[in-house]
């Protein structure tokens, strides 16, 4: 078997293994094995492609390539090793980044080493992949380094709204369009650097223009862009599992950017044109009125006392790493026989699944985990409700006020139990930046401090509250 057969085979091997990498992610028992079948797939394309590169490269490149990989190897390994849970998303969006810029590259090493077989009709195509592939990377490149400034909070998550910012964006890709034309019919580098800045200023400006509730739908959207430009560079350098797994990650990226959109009850083109039809800053970041505050003991009787209870937990319970007392209470109240269920917002935290990989991690069973459109009609029916470091997710200004930027965005009606108890550590805002009038009803109670310690506080609570029942009991034995 010659080297190319034994690499084209590999591909085959290596692709397979990606899809069913991608099918054991899609649930939580299988996760596990998919990610297995995705690193051994990665291993066996990384040893194909060096094997085939080597029939034609210096003893010198191949030090190089040993030295790339060893050097992507190590960060890599150290950046997951290090990675809190909550900085993800960050994580993720400079991975897109690289993927982008790598594009970038690869496109303008097809401008400057042209195959010399290549004539007529094909050297055209050859010179549009050039540009597509240069346009998508360098889209993908600036907007995961903005995505990732404004996940990491190194700017403001605001949307930006410059004057015109449509038909600016609308503008970038007529001229994206035009400049691909005449790079086909005379390709020239003052063409592709034109391109290449279009392109650049076209994705740092979409993803600005994006507000921070919307940002989980960007992370997924960059994704599928970035599976996409590694396509583009798959046709450019005529590598077949490039462009499988290019397209894998970009069709798998749409349909989670699509799913979550559906959640977030956001039309999609709105999303990747550059957060379209936003709606007005209302400028609610002030308090509204009187909050009332609750203290872990006076919670842990509130609980005792309750026949059903909900927690929705949100990105502080990730933060302050509470699952595990969270677990630890909900076990000890079903053990007193109270009906203990959890409601999870699907953009709950900061990356997609967060809660039920948090709950799962603390043992929580399966089934008291419900999704919000399973358990929002049940709220009504609940004695106490504790929200656990959420925020916008339980925040019915996104019903109520229009103007709100998180209108139109489903979330838990947690409001509507008969006793609220929302952990946080003071009345500052959410992700998106927008006050929550829950903290201001009449049926909410604050308790504020970390949500580890608190739930810590509140088991304690239940433990002195049940010792006089047990002395009682002893002594009327
Ligand atoms: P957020 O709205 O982000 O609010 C979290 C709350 O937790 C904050 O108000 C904060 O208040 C509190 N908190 C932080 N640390 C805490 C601690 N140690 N103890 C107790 N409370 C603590 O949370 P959410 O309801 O989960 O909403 C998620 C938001 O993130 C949405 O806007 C969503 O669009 C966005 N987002 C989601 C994703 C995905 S895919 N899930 C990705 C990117 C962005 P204090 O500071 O007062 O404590």
């Amino acid at each position: 078997m010659t080297t190319v057969t034994a690499a084209q085979a590999a591909y085959v091997v290596a692709a397979l293994l990606f899809i069913l990498s991608l099918a054991g992610l899609s649930q939580h028992r299988t996760s596990r094995s998919g990610v297995v079948w995705g690193i051994t797939g990665m291993v066996i394309a990384l040893a194909a492609t060096i094997g085939l590169a080597s029939r034609s490269i210096t003893a010198t490149g191949l030090v190089l390539i040993a030295v790339a990989t060893a050097l992507g190897a190590g960060i890599g390994l150290w950046r997951a090793r290090v990675v809190e849970m909550t900085g993800m998303p960050e994580l993720i969006a400079i991975m897109h980044s690289l993927v982008g810029l790598a594009a970038v590259f690869v496109g303008w090493n097809g401008y400057l080493d042209v195959d010399a077989e290549l004539t007529g009709s094909l050297l055209g195509i050859h010179h549009a992949e050039v540009f597509i592939g240069v346009f998508i990377g360098a889209v993908t490149f600036t907007g995961s380094v903005v995505a990732y400034l404004k996940l990491a909070a190194r700017i403001d998550s605001r949307p930006l709204t410059l004057p015109g910012k449509h038909i600016l964006n609308i503008g970038a890709l007529v001229a994206f369009v035009g400049l691909t034309i005449a790079f086909v019919a005379r390709p020239g580098m003052g063409l592709l650097i034109a391109v290449t800045v279009v392109a650049l200023a076209l994705g740092a400006h979409l993803v600005a223009s994006i507000g921070g509730g919307d940002m989980p739908v960007v992370v997924s959207m960059l994704n599928s862009y970035s599976g996409w430009a590694a396509a583009a560079s798959g046709f450019l350098l005529a590598n077949d599992l490039l462009i499988v797994t290019g397209a894998l990650v970009g069709s798998s990226g749409a349909y989670l950017s699509y799913i979550m959109c559906k959640a977030m009850n956001r039309s999609f083109l709105s999303v990747i044109a550059g957060g379209f039809g936003t709606p007005a800053e209302d400028g609610e970041h002030g308090e509204q009125g009187e909050h009332r505050e609750i203290d872990a003991e006076e919670t842990a009787a509130l609980l005792r006392d309750a026949t059903s209870v909900i927690i929705a937990p949100g990105y502080g319970m990730a933060v302050a790493q509470a699952q595990y007392p969270v677990a630890e209470l909900a076990r000890r109240l079903r053990e007193r026989g109270v009906e203990v269920r959890f409601g999870i917002h699907p953009v709950a935290g900061r990356l997609p699944g967060h809660m039920n990989v948090l709950l799962a991690e603390a043992n929580v069973p399966y089934d008291i985990v419900l999704e919000m459109d399973e358990i929002n009609d049940d709220f009504p029916a609940t004695s106490v409700v504790l929200v656990i470091g959420a925020n916008d997710t339980v925040n019915p200004a996104a019903i109520d006020n229009p103007a709100s930027p998180i209108a139109g965005m489903p979330v838990l009606h947690v409001w509507e139990a008969g006793q609220v108890v929302v952990f946080k550590r003071s009345m500052a805002v959410g992700y998106a930046g927008v006050q929550n009038p829950l903290f201001f009803r009449e049926n909410t109670r604050m308790l504020f401090g970390d949500a580890k310690q608190r739930v810590e506080d509140i088991l304690r609570g239940l433990d002195s509250l049940d010792t006089p029942t047990q002395a009682m009991a002893t002594t009327s034995r």
